[in-house]
Formats: C-alpha cells, sequence, structure tokens
C-alpha cells in the first residue's frame, strides 16, 4: 500500500484555502517544536459562522494536506462546530495518515482553535479555557506559538 493515500496527495499536491484574510477576525498559529513546522489560520467570521478560512503552512506534506483538508472541514461551519472537529476527523478524512505523521494533523486542530481562542479574545467572548490547547510551550511535541 502506498504511504500517503490518493486524498493525501491531492490535498499536497493541490492545496485549497492556502493565502492569508485581510483584516481577519481571528488567527491562529501553532508550531511543533520538534520538526520546527508551523501553522497559520486566518478566519472570517459572520454571525457565529465562519465564512472563510485560509491558511500557510511552513512544514511538511502531511501538515499542508492536514491544514487544506481542515480548512475545507470548518468552512461554513459554525463556531462551535469547528472547534469539535479533531485531528482524528481530519485524518479519517484524508483517508489515513502514516502513524508516524499523525502529529501534523494535531497541528492543525490546534491551529484552529488557536484562531476561534483569538476570536474570542478580540470580542471579549467568554469561554471555557480547557477547550483550548494550553501547554504553555513546555509540551515536548506541540506548542502554541
Ligand atoms: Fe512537522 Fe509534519 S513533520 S508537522
Amino acid at each position: 500500500m502506498a504511504l500517503y493515500t490518493e486524498t493525501v496527495m491531492d490535498h499536497f499536491t493541490n492545496p485549497r484555502n492556502v493565502g492569508s484574510i485581510e483584516n481577519p477576525d481571528g488567527v491562529g498559529e501553532v508550531g511543533n517544536a520538534k520538526c520546527g513546522d508551523i501553522m497559520k489560520i486566518y478566519l472570517k467570521i459572520d454571525d457565529n459562522v465562519i465564512s472563510d478560512v485560509k491558511f500557510e503552512t511552513f512544514g511538511c506534506g502531511s501538515a499542508i494536506a492536514s491544514s487544506s483538508m481542515a480548512t475545507e472541514m470548518i468552512k461554513g461551519m459554525t463556531i462551535e462546530d469547528a472547534l469539535n472537529v479533531t485531528n482524528k476527523q481530519v485524518v479519517e478524512a484524508l483517508g489515513g495518515l502514516p502513524p508516524h505523521k499523525l502529529h501534523c494533523s494535531v497541528l492543525a486542530e490546534e491551529a484552529v482553535k488557536s484562531a476561534v481562542k483569538d476570536y474570542y479574545d478580540r470580542n471579549g467572548i467568554e469561554y471555557d479555557a480547557s477547550q483550548f490547547p494550553d501547554c504553555g510551550g513546555d509540551c515536548e511535541s506541540c506548542h502554541m506559538v
């Protein structure tokens, strides 16, 4: 079996939603300390719905494919639904990732959450902090930049 599914290769070679958004409503940037890869997600939010989303990922192919898929999944979702999207769902939508590449999809989940948290912070919206990754930069593998 090939290491990467056709869907992964498609999203890697033809990533959706690449770029940035001018005057975004929320921006999330996360990095993986081990591999040094960085993912940034921009959100446009209208009436509690993610009306547009773009990403910039400086990282491996799996991270790019995961960002592309995650942005496709959350576009049009309510913020609450987007917060419930897990890296596992992103991996499933990609048809799987090799085990040693699963952490790349974690970046996508964390970047989305970080962008929503930024939106909440900018607008003074109260939230349950436990919904968001918060390792304070101490985590071995992943941390908020
Ligand atoms: Fe760094 Fe994939 S190897 S995110």
